[in-house]
């Protein structure tokens, strides 16, 4: 018998469905974060025009792959490495912070940090997202100069925004920053606050972004690390040669191209965003957090696992508790924004358990 466990991430929809009693497929997922837009159709067409090449290896060097997203994200292509997703990368990128005194995270935070420190034995220092003035606590950080500082952002689960200005001084002291962007899209390029464009000045400063997320093709693994030079290249020679695959690599050239779903990514969110935060805020019992990205963190009077349970038994609707946030626990959830149609339906559901007492016995 196949083992189906309480999941550590979100979009784990073969565990809900087994509880909701229906096929994967019939869930609505708020749990995932990925946009409801996608997959953009031009990464379909660009997989199905390149499976002829499935009978052969996948370019080692991924030159192509890497000369169009260096060009879209404006490093030179020696400075960046296309991999299986960020959570591949960061195995590696963990192996370089291992060997400092320790790691600076900010919590709660994304479980595959510590995942990928733990497998080289890496130390960690805990400080909180929550902290009234992020910057002095950081700022009190002793012997940085020994340190590595893991940030993500805007910050998942909290949706929080960290000014690049800030980053800048946080550069300057500690011996290496890594910064996780995987939701960095999601913001319009007037918003962003993405430390990309200081990859060429400064070697201590190592950018992870996702294209799993913003352009929905979290089956597909797509994502990239971009560093120093002699970072990318050691990491090279560490890892699998073929990790992402012919078809991933045709699409990964086709959607950063794609202006158009890019564009009508940011259009969506914003007024989305604001429609599930300000109806959930409205319900008693109910606190939303201001969130830059594509989900929001919400602050729940009835228990996250509770809520999960019965949303999944009567509704078919999957969200995240943050029982897996050991600083969350029970008194939050965490919702994808998905379209308006699905907000009505997570809506309807809440306000049908909150008018009936007994709907969770
Ligand atoms: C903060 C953060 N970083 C990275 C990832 C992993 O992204 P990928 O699908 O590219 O491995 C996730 C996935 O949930 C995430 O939440």
């Amino acid at each position: 018998m196949v083992l189906v466990s309480s999941p550590r991430h979100g979009g784990n929809r073969q565990w809900a469905a087994a509880i909701a009693g229906v096929k994967p497929q019939d869930l609505r997922d708020f749990s995932a974060s990925i946009n409801p837009l996608g997959p953009p159709r031009s990464a379909l067409a660009a997989i199905q025009s390149h499976l002829a090449e499935l009978r052969h290896y996948p370019d080692p060097s991924y030159g192509e792959l890497r000369r169009a997203w260096a060009s879209f994200y404006g490093v030179s292509p020696d400075r960046l490495l296309p991999g299986n997703g960020v959570s591949e990368l960061l195995t590696w990128v963990a192996r370089d912070l291992a060997n400092l005194d320790s790691t600076v995270i900010l919590r709660p935070a994304f479980a595959d940090y510590d995942r990928a420190l733990a497998a080289f034995g890496g130390h960690r220092e805990n400080l909180s997202i929550f902290a009234e003035d992020l910057s002095t606590e950081i700022g009190q950080v002793t012997n940085p100069q020994n340190k590595g500082l893991l940030l993500n952002n805007p910050h998942n689960p909290t949706g929080k925004l960290i000014r690049k200005e800030d980053i800048l001084d946080y550069l300057d002291r500690f011996n290496l920053v890594v910064i996780d962007e995987a939701f960095m899209d999601f913001l319009p390029p007037d918003q962003d606050q993405s430390c990309l464009d200081l990859i060429e000045t400064y070697p201590n400063l190592i950018v992870l972004r996702s294209l799993t997320k913003f352009y929905s093709l979290p089956g597909l693994r797509l994502g990239c690390v971009m560093a120093h030079p002699d970072r990318i290249q050691k990491w090279q020679t560490w890892r699998d040669p073929w990790s992402v695959n012919c078809l991933a690599v045709a699409a990964g050239i086709a959607i950063v191209q794609d202006r158009e779903f890019q564009q009508r990514t940011w259009a969506w969110l914003e007024p989305n965003r604001s429609d599930l935060s300000t109806r959930i805020s409205h319900m008693t019992g109910f606190v939303t957090l201001p969130s830059s990205a594509n989900f929001l963190l919400v602050k729940t009077v009835i228990a996250g696992s509770q809520l999960q349970q019965y949303l999944l038994k009567k509704h078919k609707i999957l969200i995240r508790d943050c029982l897996s946030f050991p600083e969350l626990g029970e008194q939050y959830i965490r919702l994808a924004v998905l379209t308006k149609s699905d907000h009505n339906v997570l809506l309807d559901s809440l306000e049908s358990l909150t008018n009936s007492t007994n709907a969770l016995l």
